[in-house]
């Protein structure tokens, strides 16, 4: 056998060929960036194999970020654009890349997604998003029945890195790639929705397309339609859907499918409605705040009793420490205790209804955020456009919406509120987004919020802000002054620092968190600590001694499935790390309208995506931000949001954070200890289909006989001995509270 032939063979034993597509499960390798490293002639033969569906940092190349490349060769057989029916563009899918891709197709770029540090208007990550590129198949650039190169260059800005989510493969462009099919609905309830078909390729389409209504708890089609329809190039064709006589608030799913003619490929979108599963607030009164709240000597104290029911509500606390007063008509307790000590409170809300009695402890001593902090920040929602008016929109929300009632009250200006010059004293002001910042801290205050804000231990923040280099004490002081209560500093242009120093010691990672600890110890004021460094030199082991409250276990959440997966579920091993005064923190939430940006859309997570979001997090103790615009919240995601069992979970003042019991590949069961002995268990179906799942009470080392509590729909579903039994939605949950009887 000639040599030549001998290594086609090995490439077509490298590539899997089907009769569509072409697969590279694997790719050469290297870290580091050279421009040759692109051409097809380059000799990677010594480069090691590494493999394209997981990220660098999960195949031996821990903690590297920066730029790396894949490069992948593969012969293109003519006989894929022969048997094609569309001929003109070969599409190449490489799946997601963790941040930037640069890819070249023999030497010659044909695409880019994110922006790369030296682009103009600098480094901007698309880590999830998934690429697809491209090019005319008559470009002769494509090498048909020759060897091809893809060469793919990456940065990787931090953690995780390179190709993941999905194994790249090669096809010619197909009809059904420029279908986009959509489904939207309005707000107003019941909700209409409507559905759409959209061509945006020139070409005029045509195939059959149907509609269905499905219960998918029944596997039952209750409804569907089905049309042969075309669509002209560049056209779009919309449906009503008829929910006539479809109960407004069931879990329906919504299946707009279309079947292309020729190659009988199928496209379709499918929506779960938003169906609400907890039964609303009692007009009776009931107390809903943390058991515990913490406060240092002297310190000014503020704190609202969270209590629902039929207002007006009357307001009691008997015993409070010497140095506290209640205002009996808003509940909010404030004032400053000088002695140390654990106290016990009897607290008493009523209304015409009746009335509701809670014991609560203020434990004045050294430790604050006893019970994981609740509240908003503006990230996830406004990103770098948030102003005073949005924060003051959101704040006004958690009153009129009734969260504030329910335990929710830190309100936290993430980056983007800082003037880029300091005064001549050095002193940190807001930018002209923002008015009186110490007014608005104020404003807060009043209304028995707690205010939080945001600054980085760099010259500048993430994004692009002025930081507290070289200012931490100055800065703490003017926090302190402004009525600050909760502070998030983030590693971020940090990194530049620690690069020059050249130490990448433990101590190194630690000593710009120190520095502030220092600075909000001089404070005579409490700032709660939100350490955000991603989980870099496994802050988890660290964060208590540098006095964090909570620490980022990760990066950066988005609002799709696999970020939830991959920051929440993904780290069952530091649960040992959480307890009161310290939380593991997967980042904030991301359902109701969130955007990172002056333009919000509604979260990607279908609605028993977000069911698993919230319980998962109540399930791992951690501090709950809600990342949405408040004053939008519909009524689906208010209820996700004030289900007060479920946040109990959350707030129990044992703090224990929940043990992964159970993983299998469609299966993953958290099981939560709390203070009465009760435990609170996540049965979450990790699948794409409904599943029935049974909980064998001696798997997770349970005996004895326990009241089963469904806590989303607040029912007991039972007693039993030995299991509980669930069907599951796809990527939903069964939560639920087995309590000793
Ligand atoms: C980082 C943090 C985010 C947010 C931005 C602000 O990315 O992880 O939560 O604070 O910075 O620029």
């Amino acid at each position: 056998m000639n040599k030549l032939f001998l290594s086609l063979l090995l490439l077509l034993s490298l590539q899997a060929i089907s009769q569509k597509e072409i697969y590279f499960s694997e790719a050469k390798f290297k870290t580091g960036d050279q421009s040759e490293w692109k051409a097809s002639n380059f000799d990677d033969s010594q480069w090691p194999f590494i493999k394209t569906g997981t990220r660098w940092e999960d195949q031996g190349y821990t903690r590297y970020d920066g730029y790396a490349w894949y490069r992948i060769k593969f012969i293109l057989p003519s006989s894929l654009k022969q048997n094609a029916y569309w001929k003109d563009s070969l599409s190449f899918w490489l799946g997601k890349i963790d941040d930037v891709d640069e890819t070249f197709l023999n030497g010659v770029k044909i695409g880019q997604t994110g922006s790369l540090p030296t682009d103009v208007g600098g480094y901007e990550t698309q880590w999830d998003t998934y690429r697809i590129y491209n090019i005319p198949a008559n470009s002769s650039n494509i090498y048909w029945d020759k060897e091809n190169t893809i060469a793919i260059r990456v940065y990787d800005n931090t953690s995780g890195g390179g190709m993941f989510g999905s194994i790249p493969f090669v096809k010619m462009l197909t009809q059904s790639d420029e279908l986009e099919v959509s489904i939207s609905s309005n707000t107003a309830p019941p909700p209409n929705y409507n559905t759409s078909v959209e061509n945006i390729s020139a070409k005029m389409v045509e195939g059959i397309w149907a509609i269905s209504i499905k219960d998918g708890a029944i596997d039952k089609i209750i409804r569907s339609t089905s049309k042969a329809v075309n669509i002209s190039g560049l056209k779009k064709i919309t449906e009503k859907i008829n929910m006539a006589g479809i109960a407004g608030n069931k879990r329906i799913e919504i299946i707009s499918s279309f079947k292309e003619k020729h190659t009988g490929d199928i496209k379709s979108k499918s929506v779960v409605t938003p169906y609400i599963l907890t039964p609303p607030v009692s007009a009776m009164p009931r107390i809903n705040s943390a058991l515990v709240f913490g406060v240092r000597p002297n310190s000014p104290f503020i704190f609202k009793i969270a209590a629902t029911g039929k207002k007006p509500l009357q307001y009691n606390a008997e015993n409070l420490p010497e140095g506290l007063s209640l205002e009996k008509a808003t509940g909010i307790i404030t004032g400053k205790v000088s002695v140390k000590g654990n106290y016990n409170i009897k607290l008493n809300v009523s209304n015409q209804l009746g009335n509701a009695t809670q014991d609560f402890q203020i434990k004045v001593g050294e430790e604050l955020a006893l019970t994981p902090p609740m509240g908003w920040n503006s990230w996830n929602c406004w990103g770098l456009t948030v102003d005073d008016e949005k924060v003051k929109s959101s704040a006004q929300a958690f009153i009129d919406k009734g969260l504030i009632d329910h335990g929710w009250s830190y309100i936290n200006i993430d980056d983007g509120w800082q003037n880029p010059e300091r005064t001549n004293a050095g002193e940190i002001i807001p930018n002209k987004k923002f008015g009186d910042i110490e007014a608005l801290g104020s404003w807060l205050h009043n209304k028995g919020l707690k205010f939080g804000i945001y600054s980085s231990p760099g010259t500048k923040t993430c994004g692009g802000y002025t930081g507290s280099y070289q200012h931490e004490l100055k800065d703490a002081t003017t926090y302190a002054k402004w009525g600050v209560d909760y502070l998030k500093y983030d590693w971020c242009s940090y990194e530049d620092v620690f690069t020059k120093e050249k130490d990448t010691s433990l101590q190194a990672y630690q000593k710009p968190y120190q520095t502030m600890e220092l600075a909000l110890k001089a404070q005579s004021r409490d700032i709660v600590y939100s350490l955000c460094q991603y989980g870099m030199a496994d802050v988890w082991k660290w964060g208590d001694s540098v006095n964090g409250n909570s620490w980022r276990t990760t990066g950066d959440i988005q609002d799709t499935w696999e970020s939830v997966v991959s920051n929440g579920f993904d780290h069952p091993e530091l649960f040992s790390y959480a307890k009161p005064g310290n939380w593991n923190d997967p980042d904030m939430l991301v359902v109701g309208k969130v955007g990172w940006s002056g333009t919000l859309h509604s979260t990607m997570l279908t609605p028993d995506e977000q069911y698993s979001h919230i319980s998962l997090w109540c399930l791992l103790s951690s501090p709950l931000l809600i990342g949405c615009d408040v004053s939008k919240l519909d009524d689906f995601t208010l209820n996700l949001l004030t289900n007060d069992e479920v946040l109990a979970i959350d707030q129990d003042i044992l703090g224990k954070q929940a043990q992964q019991k159970i993983k299998t590949k469609d299966v993953q069961i958290w099981v939560k200890s709390l203070a009465d002995g009760s435990k609170a268990i996540g049965i979450f179906n990790m699948s794409n289909a409904y599943k029935v799942v049974r909980l064998n009470f001696s798997d997770i080392g349970l005996k004895g006989k326990y009241i089963i509590r469904d806590l989303w729909r607040q029912i007991n579903v039972g007693v039993s001995q030995d299991k509980y039994e669930s069907n599951i939605p796809p990527h939903g949950v069964s939560l639920i509270k087995l309590t000793g009887k």
